[in-house]
């Protein structure tokens, strides 16, 4: 297993990690491209772009080569970076990916000089929050967002 920072030229490689990981989450609680506007069904390449342009890193998990995961760390502030985009395809999860690519995003955090991390999830992914609480997030708040459909809980982590 290998994690390697992403280029350019991973985007529509990046695009379709989140497109697959994400479907299960979007099915779980009915969210739709028609209910949702930043369904990932309603991004193109350009949308993982422009977040590299606004600063993102973006780390690709392969396993023998082939890509299983990937995740994003995004800098808020000099002090903060948001976890964003963790996202393992469905047949390779529970094999510590998720975890793996957690804990190098935050190494990462850490060597940009941030004290701390943060991170955003559905409220209803009570089964998701457990596992970062696990990893060492701790709950902050759960808010109603615009042209969000469900409500989003925020934790945080000192690095
Ligand atoms: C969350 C995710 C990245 C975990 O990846 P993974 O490679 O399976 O993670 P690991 O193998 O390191 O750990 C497996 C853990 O996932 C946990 N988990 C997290 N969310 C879960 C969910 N919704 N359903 C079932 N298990 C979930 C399991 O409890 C298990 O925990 P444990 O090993 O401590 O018992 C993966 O499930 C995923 O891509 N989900 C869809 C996208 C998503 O929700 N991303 C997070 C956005 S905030």
């Amino acid at each position: 297993m290998n994690i390697r920072p992403a280029t350019r030229d991973d985007a529509p490689l990046l695009l379709g990690i989140i497109r697959e990981a994400f479907q299960t989450v979007y099915d779980r609680l009915g969210l739709t491209p028609e209910n949702f506007p930043r369904h990932a069904a309603n991004l193109g390449p350009d949308w993982v772009l422009r977040q590299m342009d606004e600063g993102s890193r973006f780390f690709i998990l392969e396993e023998s080569g082939t890509p299983c995961g990937c995740a994003a760390i995004e800098p808020q502030d000099a002090q903060t970076v948001e976890l964003r985009r963790l996202a393992v395809l469905p047949a390779h999860r529970n094999k510590g990916y998720g975890r793996a690519l957690t804990a190098h995003v935050l190494a990462e955090g850490r060597r940009l000089g941030a004290r701390r991390a943060v991170l955003g999830l559905w409220a209803d992914e009570h089964e998701l929050r457990e596992w970062y609480e696990r990893l060492g997030f701790r709950f902050v708040e759960t808010v109603s967002l615009p042209d969000v459909p469900r409500r989003v809980t925020h934790m945080a982590m000192d690095l």
